[in-house]
Order: C-alpha cells, then sequence, then structure tokens
C-alpha cells in the first residue's frame, strides 16, 4: 500500500517558507512532505531529507531541478552532526514520527503479524542496533518485558502478556513476528481486545519502541534541532501516539516558557472528516508547532 502524507498541506503551510529558506526534513520516508516542500523552494533555497531507513533514500522520487538537496542516512537524534557538516542554519525542521506503511508491509523485519519474518523491528540496518526484537522478546526478564509493554505500548494485559511470553520461550525461542503474535493474542482475554486491531498491535508497538530508542532519539532531536534553528525559524512535528506527543508538549512549553518560542496554534491541529476518512493514518495524528524567538 502506498503511503499517504498526513496533514500535508497544514504542516508545509505551518513553515512559512521562502524561496531561499533552507529546511531540514528529519523524516524522508516517501518524500510526501519533501515534495510539497521543493514545490516552494527555489534555487536558493536548500532541503535536507534524513531518513535512518536506507531504503528511503533508496526509493524517493524528489524534482531534479530547484532548491540544492542533501539527502542523509542518519537517525534525527544526530541533526546537529548533519546541520555542522554541511554548515547549515535551518530555517524549518519537519519531523513526521513514526514509520511509512510500506516499512511494516514490505520491510520483512519482523512487523506484520501474519508472516514469518524474523524479529528486527530495526529502522536501519540490526547490526547497528545494541538488540534487536529477538533480544527483547527471548532474553529479557518478565519484569522488563511487562514495563516496556505497560509503558511504551499501553497495554492494559501487559502482565499476561509478558508471562505468555516467558511461558512460551520455555519450549524454544520465539523466531517469527506470526509466532509472537500468536503467543500475545492467546495471551488477551477476548473482553479486552480492541475492536479495530490486532491485538498484538500494542505490544509490538512497545518492543519497536524500545529497540530504537524511539523516545530517547526524540528528546535528543528536539533539542538538538531548536538549538540549531535560525531565529524565527519554525519547528514543526506530527505524531501519532500520546507518547511521542506528550514529548513533543513538554518540549515545547518549556521553551515557551523560558522565553525562547512562541506557540502558534492553541491547540495541535488535526486532520479534518474528509482526511480523517481518505488516510485512517491519519485519525491519530497531531501537528504542534513553535517558532523561536
Ligand atoms: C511517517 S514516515 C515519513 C513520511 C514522509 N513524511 C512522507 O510524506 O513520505 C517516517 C519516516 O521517518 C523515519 N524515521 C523514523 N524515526 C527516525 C529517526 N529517529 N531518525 C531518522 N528517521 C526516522 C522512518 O524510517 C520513516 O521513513
Amino acid at each position: 500500500m502506498k503511503h499517504i502524507p498526513v496533514l500535508l498541506h497544514e504542516t508545509v503551510s505551518a513553515l512559512a517558507l521562502s524561496p531561499n529558506s533552507t529546511v531540514v526534513d528529519a523524516t524522508l520516508g516517501g518524500g510526501g512532505h519533501g515534495r510539497e516542500i521543493l514545490r516552494l523552494l527555489g534555487p536558493k533555497g536548500t532541503y535536507v531529507g534524513i531518513d535512518a531507513d536506507p531504503t528511503a533514500l533508496a526509493n524517493v522520487s524528489l524534482p531534479t531541478e530547484g532548491a540544492r538537496i542533501i539527502l542523509v542516512n542518519e537517525n534525527f537524534r544526530n541533526i546537529k552532526s548533519v546541520v555542522t557538516e554541511h554548515q547549515l542554519q535551518p530555517d524549518a525542521i519537519i519531523a513526521d514520527l513514526g514509520w511509512r506503511t510500506d516499512q511494516f508491509e514490505e520491510g520483512g523485519k519482523g512487523f506484520s503479524f501474519h508472516n514469518d519474518e524474523p524479529l528486527l523491528m530495526t529502522f536501519g540496518d540490526p547490526s547497528k542496533h545494541l538488540f534487536t526484537a529477538d533480544d527483547v522478546v527471548n532474553e529479557w526478564g518478565e519484569e522488563s518485558l511487562r514495563d516496556i509493554i505497560r509503558g511504551y505500548g499501553e497495554e492494559r494485559f501487559a502482565g499476561r502478556v509478558a508471562k505468555a511470553i516467558v511461558t512460551a520461550r520455555e519450549q524454544g525461542r520465539i523466531k517469527t513476528a506470526r509466532a509472537l503474535a500468536d503467543i500475545i493474542a492467546a495471551a488477551v482475554p477476548s473482553f479486552g481486545r480492541p475492536s479495530k486491531i490486532h491485538p498484538a498491535t500494542r505490544t509490538f508497538q512497545a518492543i519497536r519502541i524500545a529497540v530504537n530508542d524511539e523516545l530517547g532519539a526524540l528528546q535528543e532531536f528536539l533539542k538538538e534541532g531548536f538549538s540549531a534553528l535560525a531565529q524565527n525559524g519554525r519547528f514543526a512535528i506530527i505524531s501519532f501516539h500520546s507518547l511521542e506527543d506528550r514529548i513533543v508538549k513538554r518540549f515545547w512549553n518549556e521553551q515557551i516558557t523560558s522565553g525562547q518560542a512562541i506557540r502558534l496554534h492553541k491547540k495541535p491541529i488535526v486532520a479534518d472528516d474528509d482526511e480523517r476518512t481518505t488516510n485512517p493514518r491519519s485519525r491519530s495524528a497531531k501537528l504542534r508547532v513553535i517558532e523561536k524567538i
């Protein structure tokens, strides 16, 4: 399935770009936001597209004429070294958090509940990660499993799921995404099952967040990105779950109360009814934007 960019026009117009702007798109992905940004940049503008997943850079299609384009395979937590290396001061930074639809469906990384894929769940090269989903599921203690499933997955049956994983692995290593999904599904009681999502969704989210240190990366990115941003520069983040949104909201509030930024909207921007109907992924999206002063 093709990835449809979320809150496209709302996000790009909130960046208040001029043709000469320098923009860091910290989540290049399929280039949906990038192409819209590049439409507004002139030959003196610069677009930097960052993605931790090398397949994004390999497959993206961006216009060949117009602004200078720099593509970097890097975790956005390292935004400071990216802008320093290219001697840039961004006028706008955007991140559309999370993952692309095709990473889940075609990545072969252990995200599909119905496939016998190895349990990796890493954004990029698994060898660059301290641990993979396989290590979490087969090596971590029951308490640690329960804590991440509850904390990162907000799964109310975290205790039962953790216990079921530990019991199942006594019979042999849990090797595939399908095997893990089946163990989790059997552990979540039918009365507690979310109606619209697979019962393993929250636990898979939790493991993925832990493997990629997604919340730690976001915090570092916000801090380093804000410090790299030019005066009057805009910083826009689209988040998809409450853990990320809370981090963004708290960081924005800190900058605003310390007089370093102004809030541009009272409430986060969300998708309208049309977008919610055509792109279900947009239903949980929240866009927050600040301006550095
Ligand atoms: C939702 S997609 C972005 C889609 C893009 N805005 C578009 O319209 O096509 C998120 C992308 O960010 C990347 N990503 C997620 N976390 C990252 C991180 N910490 N550092 C760099 N890239 C990251 C993912 O690999 C994915 O390609």
